[in-house]
């Protein structure tokens, strides 16, 4: 069978009647980010549930804007920790009943996939119609990281967990994990999943997993949303990634909006703010690519990382700044590397094997071809595309990727669940769109 008909199947499978899981079993419910590729690579040939797909992600929507990072459709699903009831998202009195959700959120892609799917219709009366109703929920969404997380108005948000980055155990947030002592008792005893549905080799240690409870109980006891946060989280990070995401999801909703007759001025207001500031905060001329800035510490975090390579997804960097990027990633795949690794190859804090801290990761290839597009860098670009292409087809639809040729060579499957959904839409969409 071909890549094409694989990826469609595992999506098929991985639908549960409204959504669709990442994968079957180690994340049995809906995630936020996932949800949106998801919804793209569903756009191709089911259209119907492309539009169910965020629909059903948009009914966890708070009435302060969050869209949560977990949608617990199922209240009857076990395996999974933290579950509903350890978040209690029920403490925000906006947080709707049905269904249960988490209290923290994810990189905010709904624009730029809803711009993505209009283009894959164009003209199609039951997605327009859906576009509309949509498009004033996503804004909100914006709305609520300018809102809550960005006390000082200075166009760039802060995330207070991991978890909200996308990146969950990147080498990044060593230094602002590191700060968290806990004491005896200061977090409820909890029994991890994760360690027994995946190789544990490829997971979190359990040191930083009580760090996670840590911030998460941090978060529940201010409401999720209070300001107390950004008083008091020792995790108070402007990340690279959600905030060239926010701002390429906000271009979408510029052009998106225009076409559909909306009022776009707000959105262009936070626009103008964001993209000057992230190019004047994150980008650190030395390490010759953009940095995430640790508020806490006052200070960017000087790693060469996945995060840094964003801002060309977003069309922030000047030609400059693109072209160090790009030198970059050529840089890698000489030394024969797959692009793009997730962290520093060259650090010691490197790890080809576990999660976020050097694998390569289906969705970000598909983020970054896009990005190199734009900037003309074709021949990056197709060597970004090519790298999944053949990583998938060699090791299957995995969750992510070895980085080291050398190494991905001597292997038969890819790390972490398998069958899994954004590597079968990132798949789709790159063979539609070449
Ligand atoms: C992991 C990833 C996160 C993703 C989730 C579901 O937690 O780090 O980015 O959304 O899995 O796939």
């Amino acid at each position: 069978m071909d890549l094409i008909q694989r990826a469609k199947q595992i999506l098929e499978k991985n639908w549960r009647g409204g959504f669709t899981v990442p994968t079957d079993k180690l994340y049995p419910f809906q995630w936020n980010w996932d949800s949106g590729f998801v919804s793209m690579g569903m756009g191709h040939f089911r259209l119907d549930y492309a539009i169910e797909e965020l629909d059903s992600l948009f009914s966890g929507q708070w009435e302060n804007g969050m869209i949560p990072h977990i949608i617990f459709h199922s209240e009857n699903e076990t395996t999974y920790f933290p579950n509903f009831d350890f978040w209690k998202a029920e403490v925000n009195p906006g947080a709707p009943d049905k269904p249960k959700t988490s209290g923290i959120t994810q990189p905010p892609v709904h624009g730029f996939i809803l711009e993505e799917l209009l283009a894959q219709h164009p003209g199609d009366d039951t997605l327009m119609a859906f576009a509309r109703k949509l498009y004033p929920k996503i804004v909100a969404s914006h709305r609520f990281f300018y809102h809550y997380r960005d006390p000082n108005k200075e166009g760039l948000v802060f995330i207070f967990h991991p978890w909200e980055s996308g990146r969950d155990n990147s080498p990044l947030w060593d230094e602002s994990m590191d700060r968290i002592q806990i004491k005896e008792g200061e977090i409820p005893a909890y029994v991890r999943r994760d360690t027994s549905l995946a190789d544990a080799s490829e997971r979190p240690t359990s040191e930083q997993y009580d760090r996670y409870v840590y911030l998460l109980e941090l978060g529940k006891a201010h409401q999720y949303d209070g300001a107390g946060i950004a008083a008091e989280s020792p995790f108070l990070i402007q990340d690279s990634l959600i905030n060239a995401i926010l701002i390429k999801s906000n271009q979408s909703l510029i052009r998106v909006g225009k076409k559909l007759g909306m009022d776009t001025a707000e959105v262009e207001e936070w626009q103008n703010q964001a993209i000057s500031k992230y190019r004047e905060k994150l980008w650190n001329e030395e390490l010759g690519c953009f940095t995430t800035y640790d508020q806490r510490a006052k200070k960017q975090i000087l790693h060469k990382e996945i995060g840094g390579i964003f801002p060309l997804f977003a069309e922030i960097p000047t030609k400059e700044q693109a072209q160090k990027i790009n030198d970059y990633l050529m840089g890698l795949h000489h030394r024969n590397y797959y692009i793009c690794p997730s962290f520093d190859v060259d650090s010691p804090l490197f790890d080809s094997k576990r999660y976020w801290r050097g694998p390569v990761w289906p969705q970000m290839n598909w983020m970054i071809y896009q990005g190199l597009k734009t900037y003309g860098f074709h021949e990056t670009a197709k060597i970004a595309r090519n790298d999944l292409l053949t990583l998938v087809e060699k090791l299957g639809f995995h969750e992510y990727f070895e980085a080291q040729k050398s190494v991905a060579n001597t292997l038969d499957k890819g790390y972490g669940g398998d069958n899994f959904s954004w590597t079968a839409s990132s798949i789709i969409d790159l063979i539609h769109n070449p």
